[in-house]
């Protein structure tokens, strides 16, 4: 796997976006650019070459690499601290004290973690290597690895792209998924299932050795990284059928497709493990609490914890039968609306203004993809 990072640095990084200091001498080199493309100077279209896809296409992959370039970097940092070590992901040498943790959850966690991060690192160079494949222009965001490692026993001393530090985590999936009556789409909104989760700040990852004890504390640690391994991945089901929607060539379409429904694998793992979560109050941070999700005021169908498959809602018009789908789908705005739902989380605290532009010029140029005769 490293031979395969190591592979796209240097055959498909041929290109940066940085948009960083982007000056009125610089937007005119843009639109010089656009021209000598042959798009009209009039067009709102991407900056970035887009090969043989249409720009459409490039601008929904690249933010897809992007998405999966920041998936790879946080599930790295757990898979250091409490995946399994090896040659297919390597880097860190893990923390027995929080892998055991993790393994209240379920014995196999740590094989989870490990196989979710190789995922994320082949859709990221996958994605890249299409758009290379096509000569249209890649993403790399090398140069915003720059947020602090965990400094406890296990983890790589390396620059991050993401915080698992300070993590504000939506838990609202959990009920989402369980009640039969609404769909986001339709804007209905979702109670929490571990309400604490979604204030404050909480680590995912123990950020010292300190953190490793007392007992309870290290377990809410692991707990919270267990509800935000569904989090993240509920983001993934959602975000590819959303834009799969805008996509122009089978090809394409094909590609968005066949990785969705992987995201789809990982959070149903997850979705049954964060049920595994012990209920506890974090000793250090009195405010965590996790509640026993299967008794009062939890439990039944919105709560329960063995309800892990989706529960038919509403879906399309409210005249048609119930249906057990993915939500949400929607696909207008739905890249900004995945890097809002990020960047809510915390997962980019400490990032520069240069990151959140770049990101945000990625979003917007995906959403403005139509879909077209290719
Ligand atoms: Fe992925
Ligand atoms: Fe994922």
């Amino acid at each position: 796997m490293k031979d395969l990072q190591n592979g796209l640095k240097t055959s498909v990084n041929r290109r940066s976006f940085m948009k960083r200091g982007l000056t009125a001498a610089g937007a005119a080199t843009v639109s010089a650019g656009l021209l000598g493309n042959g798009l009209s100077a009039a067009s709102e279209g991407p900056e970035e070459k887009s090969g043989r896809l249409t720009p459409g296409d490039a601008a929904i992959l690249r933010f897809l690499a992007a998405a999966e370039i920041l998936e790879t970097d946080l599930w790295q940092q757990y898979n250091e601290l409490g995946g399994i070590q090896d040659s297919e992901v390597p880097g860190g040498n893990g923390n027995p004290t929080y892998t055991a943790a993790l393994a209240v959850l379920d014995a196999d966690m740590d094989q989870y973690i490990h196989d979710n991060t190789e995922d994320e690192l082949t859709h990221e160079v996958f994605i890249n290597a299409f758009l290379a494949s096509k000569r249209a222009d890649t993403v790399n965001l090398d140069e915003f690895r720059t947020l602090p490692s965990s400094q406890a026993t296990g983890a790589q001393q390396i620059g991050r792209l993401t915080n698992l530090m300070q993590l504000t985590v939506d838990t609202s999936w959990w009920t989402r998924y369980r009640v039969g009556n609404k769909n986001p789409d339709f804007g209905d909104t979702f109670d929490q299932a571990v309400p604490s989760l979604n204030v404050g700040q909480h680590p995912a990852i123990p950020r010292t050795d300190d953190d490793l004890t007392p007992n309870d504390h290290i377990q809410a640690i692991a707990n919270t990284a267990g509800f935000h391994f569904g989090t993240i991945e509920q983001g993934g089901t959602s975000l590819y059928p959303s834009l799969a929607q805008r996509v122009t060539h089978p090809e394409v379409l094909r590609i968005v497709l066949s990785i969705g429904p992987t995201e789809a694998m990982h959070f149903q793992t997850w979705s049954d493990k964060a049920g595994n979560a012990p209920p506890l109050t974090d000793p250090k941070d009195p405010t965590l609490v996790f509640p026993d999700l299967n008794s009062p005021p939890f439990g039944g169908e919105k709560f329960q914890t063995n309800l892990i498959m989706p529960e038919p809602t509403i879906f399309l018009s409210r005249k048609l039968p119930a249906c057990s789908i993915v939500r949400p789908t929607a696909t207008k705005g739905a890249a900004m609306g995945a890097l809002k739902f990020l960047t809510a989380m915390g997962l980019f605290i400490g990032q520069s203004p240069a990151f959140f532009e770049l990101m945000t010029d990625l979003a917007e140029d995906a959403d403005e993809a139509r879909r077209g005769r290719g």
